[in-house]
């Protein structure tokens, strides 16, 4: 690898396996506030870089991108990448990569804490004990529904939804799934069935969604849909908050359409304090933290550091969402 020192920009304090590993090849801006950069700062601090390491919550557009002229890859520290505009990018030959596999089975994992707290309404009985309001115990006391021998539907069966629909192996599920097309090695895996979305809806107990953000996704799910669910189906949402109408998801909770919701994603993130939805006992809430165990945040960390070195110094990044940009690269 070239000793040229390569200057990158980095938005923010990522695992320091990651760092070391930027430092050994190219000059490191780290950015060490604890919010993100404001596009201000990121477009001062990206304009004289040659490759910038972002996390999900910058926005990279046309106009932080046609501000830094030597840019020559985007990191992305995250699976998903709808926070980049990915064909401008490849437009500028700007080479774009991103962190799957190391997170699929910290995500499926968090997936099933989400479903069985729903399920058994682990927070609510936590937060009432707490409270003293156990008085004795009770035939009726805070009863969840049973998940063993249930329909599980998978929405998207990508790396993500495979490993969650693996998991249901152990809790005797059905496990259905939907997607653009069939996947035979997702079916050979999972044992899983594909049906139509109407039918998953209608069909299943438990819901989740393992799609990407993109034009199509965006409220996936939302009124008409929530309307064929079962009135006792709990949906978890661990991809992207604007897949759900979440207005349309609180009406639903609230009206009793469906039983229940575990949340690690919003349309709006951080959730502001004043979103009623914080306000119902029947959903699980949590701060996008699906991939947040040590081990996979330092894995990421490493992999954002590689993808963006090998693109930086002429070779093939191992997880590159825009292979295009890779023969037209910005020089
Ligand atoms: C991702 O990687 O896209 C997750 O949402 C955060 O790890």
């Amino acid at each position: 690898m070239s000793t040229t020192k390569k200057r990158v920009y980095v938005t923010r304090r990522i695992p320091e396996k990651g760092i070391q590993l930027l430092r050994e090849h190219v000059e490191v801006d780290l950015y060490e506030g604890e919010l993100p950069p404001s596009k201000e700062v990121l477009i001062q601090h990206t304009r004289d870089k040659d490759g910038l390491l972002s996390l999900l919550t910058d926005m990279i557009d046309l106009e932080v991108m046609d501000s830094c002229p030597r840019l020559k890859v985007i990191s992305n520290y995250a699976v998903g990448f709808d926070n980049i505009d990915v064909a401008a990018a490849t437009e500028r030959g700007i080479v774009v990569t991103n962190t799957p596999g190391v997170l699929t089975e910290t995500v499926a994992d968090f997936t099933w804490a989400l479903l069985m707290a729903c399920a058994r309404r682990i927070v609510e009985a936590d937060r009432s004990t707490r409270l003293g309001e156990w008085k004795t115990w009770s035939p009726t006391l805070l009863l969840g529904v049973d998940i063993a021998g249930k329909t599980l539907g998978i929405v998207g069966a990508g790396r993500i939804g495979s490993s969650v629909a693996k998991r249901a192996a152990g809790f005797n599920m059905r496990v259905l799934y939907t997607d653009n097309d069939r996947k035979e090695d997702f079916e050979k895996q999972t044992g899983a069935k594909f049906v139509d979305l109407d039918t998953l809806l209608r069909e299943s107990d438990f819901i989740s969604l393992h799609v990407s953000l993109t034009e199509e996704t965006k409220h996936l799910i939302a009124k008409s849909e929530l309307g064929k669910m079962k009135p006792t189906a709990i949906l978890i949402n661990t991809s992207r908050g604007p897949v759900v109408d979440q207005e349309d998801l609180y009406d639903a909770l609230v009206s009793g359409k469906i039983l229940g919701a575990g949340l690690d994603v919003f349309v709006t993130e951080p959730i502001p304090a004043s979103d009623p939805i914080l306000k119902l006992k029947n959903v699980v809430i949590t701060p996008h933290i699906a991939s947040a165990s040590v081990e996979t945040r330092d894995k990421m960390a490493e992999i954002a550091a590689q993808n963006l070195l090998d693109a930086l110094f002429g070779k093939t990044p191992r997880f590159t969402v825009n292979p295009e940009a890779l023969s037209a690269r910005r020089s």
